[in-house]
């Protein structure tokens, strides 16, 4: 018999979990991002529509666990019709306080979704706006450094043991 004690998700998070809103790669994104690593499993990406600095659409994949799945999806419905800077001033934080709280042992599941939508507002306007708002800082977020310090200790990790088989 399992000794493991199962992690209490919320009702949203069940929901979001098994029937996950705007799941799926869009085809005509203005533009994408990810965060995460494939090597360790917990990766996702952000789709997002952009018109006239608005996000008109957006969508998510993500590779990770239930909590991170129902964050990304939450995100996309959250950003939808929402400035990028209204968009960008959402924290994982509030994310996780709009699905009714997570597992503190799963808060990184909410950074990491929100630093994908980070990444992905940075992207578009170095990419395709390329312009600068004076409301974008230099700095990255505390989700986008968050994510890099992810990635880089996977990348170490397996640079020190190697790929598994
Ligand atoms: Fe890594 Fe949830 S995304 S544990």
């Amino acid at each position: 018999m399992s000794t493991r004690t199962p992690l209490i998700y919320t009702p949203k998070i069940l929901d979001l979990f098994k029937n996950p809103r705007n799941l799926g790669k869009m085809e005509d994104a203005t533009i994408s991002s990810q965060a995460g690593s494939p090597a360790c499993g917990d990766v996702i990406t952000i789709y997002l529509k952009i018109d006239d600095s608005r996000i008109v659409d957006a969508s998510f994949e993500s590779y990770g666990c239930a909590a991170n799945i129902a964050a990304a999806s939450i995100i996309t419905e959250m950003v939808k019709g929402k400035t990028l800077k209204e968009a960008w001033d959402i924290t994982w934080e509030d994310v996780t306080k709009e699905l009714g709280g997570l597992p503190s042992i799963k808060y990184h599941c909410s950074i990491l979704a929100v630093g994908g939508l980070k990444r992905a507002i940075r992207k578009y306007f170095e990419e395709v706006a390329k312009i600068h708002p004076e409301w974008l800082p230099n700095d990255l977020s505390k989700e986008e450094r968050q994510a890099l310090e992810e990635e880089e200790l996977i990348e170490r990790i397996y640079r020190k043991y190697g790929m598994p088989p």
